[in-house]
């Protein structure tokens, strides 16, 4: 489409270009003709001497208009190709607005004076640029802020001290640069607004630049209880926020205490942004993120965040801190259908409860895993990697469990298991497990026979799957040996 607009617009150019070069020509080879027709040899010689003048005035428009035409071609061509081609081709990017318009506007002028002073030798261009104070007086008061812009423009482009797509805080404004322009550089801000900042007024302020293709870094501020290990706060915050989106993986944040302060341990989080115009989101992002990982370590934010406290508190007691929520739901789930009530309450009050925000893993593949899991509410999924891409195998609700192939067979984990929504779930320890087998000789059959149908699950063609009778016999005699009995 844009192309073919293109080839119209050049063929448009030879067409008016032939044209005016006609014309030019015709004008020259009709001459004789045309003066024959304006003068008549046969008048007084006063007469003829006027019609003669007349003559070459019109003329002389005629070629002034046609040459200048030509001119006005010539600089469009001359500017299609050194900023279109030529510019782009050796250096990589396009020639801004303001310079490619400069340019245009000087070989405008230079072309006129040329084209005058050939058709009006006799008339000094010069002395009426030069002299012509009045004119430049009138001219200058006019044009004062519009000049001081475009000096000050030509400045902003010499000095190339950002470029569209950079963040830039200017006076009060903060937003992406859509456009430099003749007059102003336009810049949206984070909330969608356009604000047109004049060159001159930039020039006279200070500019923060966050330029597109810098790794820029943000600082979020949080706070923890004294109470609290400064090492396990580095440890879990440092690894909350590299998973969070659009924190660079290049750079590991840098989690470090700011001061001491009167009721809080003061912090602070470094970390590098792989698009820096969603700084906003990301800095909530990870705010979010330090908030999970904290109820999960059972890390506490100082006093100043009292109402979260208590509201942790209160949803806690709301799960039953006496493991009665916890009883209901591993009650529910198939494989301890079998257990006696007691059996099932001393596992729940063994167990011990997480919340895990969108997107964030319960599990990588390949880790070590003494525990299983139960969802208690929400949604997970299971993925693995196939041929280098994520592939989801299994998405697990309230009341299905995972994590139990690890646990039983001491292998590495064989999958990722990540939370689909703010997901709690209960952990249930290696210990739990084998009291629970002692007593229920039964478990591990129905469990190899689970673990047996997940690992066809897993394999990326179930042609490859290996016979399931054989697979769960070798299953049972795993979990026996991993858990040190017969
Ligand atoms: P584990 O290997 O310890 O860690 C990853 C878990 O994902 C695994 O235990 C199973 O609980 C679960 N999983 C693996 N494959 C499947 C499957 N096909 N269907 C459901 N869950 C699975």
């Amino acid at each position: 489409m844009a192309r073919s607009r293109s080839k119209n617009r050049i063929l448009l150019f030879f067409l008016v270009t032939a044209l005016v070069v006609l014309a030019l020509y015709g004008l020259h080879f009709f001459e004789p003709r045309l003066r024959a027709s304006f003068v008549h040899a046969g008048d007084p010689a006063a007469e003829v001497q006027k019609q003669e003048e007349n003559f070459r005035m019109v003329m002389n428009i005629a070629g002034l208009v046609l040459w200048m035409i030509l001119a006005i071609l010539i600089t469009r061509a001359l500017s299609s190709i050194l900023f279109g081609i030529f510019f782009r081709q050796r250096r990589g990017y396009e020639a801004p607005v303001l310079i490619r318009n400069t340019f245009s506007v000087v070989a405008y002028i230079v072309g006129f004076v040329i084209i005058f002073k050939a058709f009006y030798p006799e008339v000094g261009l010069g002395g009426l640029f030069a002299t012509s104070a009045v004119l430049g007086a009138i001219i200058g008061l006019a044009l004062q802020d519009t000049l001081g812009n475009f000096f000050a423009g030509i400045s902003v482009h010499a000095d190339k001290p950002f470029q569209v797509g950079d963040v830039i805080a200017v006076g009060p404004w903060t937003g992406v640069v859509e456009s430099i322009t003749w007059r102003a550089v336009k810049i949206r801000t984070f909330t969608n607004h356009i604000v047109l900042a004049s060159h001159s007024s930039i020039s006279k302020e200070s500019i923060d630049i966050a330029p597109r293709d810098n790794l820029n870094a943000r600082i979020v501020f949080f706070n923890t209880l004294y109470t609290d290990s400064p090492a396990k706060t580095i440890h879990i915050v440092r690894e909350a926020v590299r998973e969070a989106d659009n924190v660079s993986q290049k750079i590991t944040p840098i989690v470090r205490i700011r001061s001491l302060g009167d009721s809080a341990i003061d912090w602070e989080v470094k970390y590098w942004l792989v698009d820096y115009a969603k700084y906003n989101d990301t800095d909530a992002l990870v705010r979010q993120r330090i908030w999970y990982a904290f109820r999960r370590a059972g890390i506490h934010f100082a006093f100043p965040t009292r109402t979260l406290y208590v509201e942790r508190k209160a949803r806690v007691d709301g799960a039953g801190a006496d493991g009665s929520g916890f009883i209901d739901r591993l009650s529910a789930v198939d494989i301890f259908a079998p257990l006696s009530s007691e059996e099932t309450a001393r596992l729940a009050a063994a167990s011990v409860s997480h919340v895990f925000a969108p997107g964030e893993s319960v599990i990588r593949a390949g880790d070590e895993g003494s525990s299983m899991f139960v969802v208690h509410s929400g949604r997970v999924s299971v993925q693995i990697t196939d041929n280098g891409k994520p592939r989801t195998v299994a998405v697990l609700q309230e009341g299905d469990f995972f994590g139990e192939m690890a646990l039983f067979t001491g292998e590495p984990r064989t999958a990722n298991v990540v939370a689909l929504e703010e997901t709690e779930v209960l952990e249930i320890g290696k210990q739990a497990m084998k009291h629970l087998f002692d007593t229920n000789p039964n478990l591990v059959d129905s469990l190899s026979h689970i673990i047996a149908e997940r690992r066809v699950g897993l394999t990326a063609k179930p042609e490859e799957a290996g016979d399931g009778e054989k697979e769960s016999e070798g299953i049972i005699a795993s979990i026996k040996r991993f858990f040190g009995f017969d």
